[in-house]
Parts: structure tokens; C-alpha cells; sequence
């Protein structure tokens, strides 16, 4: 069983993408054969500052190999070192249906914010990442809630190229966590936690210092109310209980019962305090980690080989099928 994912590269990871992807990825590696690709490619499609983005890939690869991964038992590679990538997206356009690309909920998010240029880049996105998991005939793409829709339309993609050229391409499966695949922002429990929200008072970093993190979860906005459970009208104190459920390990049930008499103010403690000695670990080891830049290239040159010799194989196949280049 093959699994990929892919993860775009900042130093600001927080705990949404922790618990609804990372988490997955380490788990990924003693289930099958993992591989993990850092996605600067897709970071070219919103601003960025090309003099960052190398500094954005390595924090972002020792924040991964902090939070577990093996190099040894895993795939970790950088995607534009692996130009498979690029060409099966220009292959894939051609079965790929524009309308679907335009009903695309990200895509129609954050061209709303491009004003000054609403780049075809962009409306791509979601061609180059099923070119990503395509590429490796991949099984199981983990993720969290929000890429649901973007591997709905790799499935279609994938289909439609073996109804129209034979079967080629595996279709893949979404594996989205019961519990943490959708962590809401402190400040505004009614929006997903992410690096682009208005208050960075509401996004917990993976390497914030343990004050920082005590903070946010004593400021996290909840109802008035009282009575640690999850109800419609209780989003923030749902969130409070599904990280605490998470980082310990539990059922969320678990957290309700256990905390049935407490206040807000004593709950929102006990999840920082959980939530610091979790992510204590890969902080220490993150700084490490990030120092030796000549190591996480030695590990991107062996993990981009590997990688290709198994995307080269699938594109020979892909080529083949569509009559691209000279007949084999
Ligand atoms: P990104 O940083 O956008 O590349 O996202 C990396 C992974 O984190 C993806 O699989 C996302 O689905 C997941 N993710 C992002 N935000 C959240 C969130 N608030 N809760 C759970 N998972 C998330
Ligand atoms: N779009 C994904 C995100 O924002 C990142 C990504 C790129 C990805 N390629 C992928 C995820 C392939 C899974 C598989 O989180």
C-alpha cells in the first residue's frame, strides 16, 4: 500500500496541520510505503520572496523530521526536484474539466484576495497536486478536511484518463483523522486555524514557546455558558476538546467526562499545559534538526532519487498511453 502527501512550505506550521496531517504522516510510515513531498511549487502560486522560500523548505522539512519522520522509512523529498511533477500536470490539464477547476472552494477563497493579479497559476493548483499523488500511483493521501475537495478531483481526474486512455493511473482515497482533521482558530472558533487568519492571537505554532501557547489557550474565546461538552452552539469549547482528546491519545468523550466539573478558565489550562508538553519535544529537537542545512540536502537528494525512479516509471506509462513522443 502506497501513501503520499504533500505539505507546503513555512516554518509557521501550527497545531491544525499537526494534528490533522503530520500526525497521520509518521503513523503513515509503519503502514505502508510513505512518501512526503515539501511542495514549493505550490507556493508559487500566491506572493511570495524567492530569497525565503529555500530558508521556507528547510524549516518546513525539520519541523517534519521533528515530529518523526525517517528518512530511513520514508520518502522525504523536495517536489521541484522531481520534474515528473510538472509534466504529468500538463498532461493531466487535458483531462481535467475547467468548470471543476472553477468550483474549486480554495481556488474561489484566495482568488478573491489576489486583486492586483489572480494568477492561472492558482486555478492550477489543484492539477499539479494530482499530478503529485498520480505520479506515485498512491493508495492513500492523508489529510485534513479541507483538501477533501482537492483529492475528490484527482479522483475524477485519474478516472477519466483511464476511461479515456486505458488504465493507467490508481485512484486514491482521501484518509481524513476522525478526530482533528478540521482544528478552529482560538480567537474565532467558527474558522479553520490557519496561518492567513486575522489574529495570529488564534493560531497555536507548533514552535511557539510555552508561554506564547499558555496564552492563546487562557485568551481561547468560548461561550458563556458553563459545562465542558460539545454542542452546536459550543464551537469553542468543542475545539478545546477535540486538541486536548488528540494530544492525549483519548476519545473526546473521554476529555467531557473527565472534565465535567470543571470552569472554562481551569479546562483552557489543562489543554495548554497538554498541549505545551506535546509539542515541547519537536521544538528541542527542530533546532537541531534545522541547523544542518547540509544534512536535510543530503536527505532531499536521496528522497528526490528515489522518488523519481518510481514517477519516471508512471509518466514512461502515461506517455505511452496518450501517443506523446516516440512510440515505444
Ligand atoms: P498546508 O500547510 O496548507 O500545506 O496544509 C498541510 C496539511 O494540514 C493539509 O493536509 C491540511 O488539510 C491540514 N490542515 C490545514 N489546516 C488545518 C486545520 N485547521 N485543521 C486540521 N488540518 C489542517
Ligand atoms: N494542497 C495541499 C495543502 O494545501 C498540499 C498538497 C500539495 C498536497 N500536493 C499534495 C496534499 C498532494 C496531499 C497530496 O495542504
Amino acid at each position: 500500500m502506497r501513501i503520499f502527501s504533500g505539505i507546503q512550505p513555512t516554518g509557521r506550521k501550527h497545531l491544525g496541520n499537526y494534528i490533522g496531517a503530520i500526525v497521520q504522516y509518521v503513523a503513515g510510515q509503519d503502514r505502508g510505503e510513505a512518501i512526503y513531498s515539501i511542495v514549493d511549487l505550490h507556493s508559487l502560486t500566491v506572493p511570495f520572496d524567492p530569497r525565503e522560500l529555500p530558508q521556507l523548505v528547510y524549516d518546513t522539512a525539520a519541523i517534519l523530521l521533528a515530529a518523526g519522520l525517517d528518512p530511513e522509512r520514508c520518502i522525504l523529498f523536495r517536489q521541484s526536484d522531481v520534474h515528473e511533477h510538472t509534466e504529468l500536470t500538463w498532461l493531466l490539464t487535458s483531462v481535467t474539466a475547467k468548470g471543476e477547476l472553477e468550483r474549486m472552494t480554495q481556488y474561489k477563497d484566495k482568488s478573491a484576495k489576489q486583486r492586483e493579479l489572480s494568477t492561472a497559476g492558482l486555478f492550477l493548483y489543484p492539477v499539479l497536486m494530482a499530478a503529485d499523488v498520480l505520479a506515485y500511483r498512491a493508495h492513500e493521501v492523508p489529510v485534513g478536511e479541507d483538501q477533501r475537495q482537492h483529492v475528490e478531483l484527482m479522483r475524477d481526474v485519474a478516472g477519466r484518463f483511464n476511461a479515456r486512455f486505458g488504465e493507467t493511473l490508481v485512484v486514491p482515497e482521501a484518509v481524513i483523522p476522525q478526530v482533528g482533521a478540521r482544528i478552529m482558530d482560538l480567537q474565532d472558533p467558527t474558522s479553520k486555524m490557519s496561518t492567513t487568519s486575522a489574529s495570529a492571537e488564534g493560531t497555536v505554532y507548533v514552535l511557539d514557546e510555552p508561554a506564547q501557547i499558555e496564552r492563546k489557550f487562557k485568551r481561547a474565546v468560548t461561550d458563556s455558558g458553563k459545562g465542558v461538552h460539545r454542542a452546536p452552539d459550543k464551537p469553542g469549547i468543542a475545539n478545546l476538546i477535540e486538541i486536548l482528546a488528540v494530544v492525549r491519545g483519548v476519545d473526546p468523550a473521554v476529555v467531557e467526562h473527565e472534565h465535567r466539573e470543571a470552569g472554562y478558565g481551569d479546562f483552557k489550562v489543562a489543554v495548554a499545559a497538554a498541549v505545551v508538553d506535546y509539542l515541547a519535544p519537536v521544538r528541542e529537537r527542530y533546532n537541531e534538526l534545522r541547523a544542518d542545512e547540509a544534512r536535510l540536502e543530503s536527505i532531499f537528494a536521496a528522497g528526490a532519487e528515489r522518488a523519481r525512479a518510481l514517477a519516471s516509471v508512471t509518466l514512461a506509462d502515461v506517455r505511452a498511453a496518450m501517443g506523446v513522443g516516440s512510440p515505444r
